[in-house]
């Protein structure tokens, strides 16, 4: 998966990827929404490493997302298969973590468009999802934005979050491509 966006290019992961997206995925701020809150490099490394597979698999992944202007890493984003821990049977989310210093430009904007628009051409998909913890209101926000709606009787607690944490309760959010 690769494409241009007017600012973006979404491409598969480089190894020089892997110190810039660690740095991202140690900030508090980024990882706020986040449990496990920060990562190691090995973990972020890991996480690279399954996206690479998940590509190769699906066709569709979460993958780099570089600024033109200058080659900057602004983060990861795209479409990917959701985890066991969503429930019901949906073919790709839609997400996003991006480094700090790229945060409102519209850039989850941009990229969210793009991945919706192969969503429907390229790949053919019925639906695309996506689901934070209840409280990440700036992800909330980015979906609607990009005309996704908030489907509240599949909302859902997120086993992977111990009980009584504030980002165990999560929302979902769908858009069906156009005409179904
Ligand atoms: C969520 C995130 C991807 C948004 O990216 P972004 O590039 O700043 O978003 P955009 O500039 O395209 O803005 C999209 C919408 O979200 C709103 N938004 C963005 N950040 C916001 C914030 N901190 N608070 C409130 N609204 C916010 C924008 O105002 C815009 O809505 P509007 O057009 O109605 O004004 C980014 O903050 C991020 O990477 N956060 C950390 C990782 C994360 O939580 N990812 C999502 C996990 S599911």
């Amino acid at each position: 998966m690769r494409f241009e966006t007017p600012r973006l290019i979404l491409r598969p992961w480089e190894d020089s990827d892997r110190v810039d997206f660690a740095a991202i995925n140690a900030d508090p701020e980024v990882r706020r929404y986040y449990h496990p809150s920060l990562l190691s490099f090995a973990e972020t490394s890991a996480v690279i490493d399954d996206a690479i597979a998940a590509l190769a698999e699906c066709g569709f992944g979460f993958v780099a997302v570089e600024r033109k202007a200058d080659g900057a890493l602004v983060g990861g984003g795209g479409l990917s298969r959701p985890g066991p821990e969503v429930p019901g049977d949906h073919p790709a989310e839609i997400g996003w973590i991006l480094g700090r210093a790229f945060w409102r430009q519209g850039y989850a904007t941009e990229i969210g468009q793009a991945c919706l628009g192969a969503a429907w051409s390229r790949f053919g998909l019925p639906e695309v999802i996506g689901y934070t913890s209840a409280i990440n209101l700036p992800s909330r926000r980015a979906m609607e934005r990009l005309g996704l709606a908030h489907v509240r009787d599949s909302d859902f607690e997120d086993v992977t979050v111990p009980p009584g944490d504030e980002l165990r309760p999560h929302v979902l959010y769908r858009i069906a491509r156009p005409g179904l």
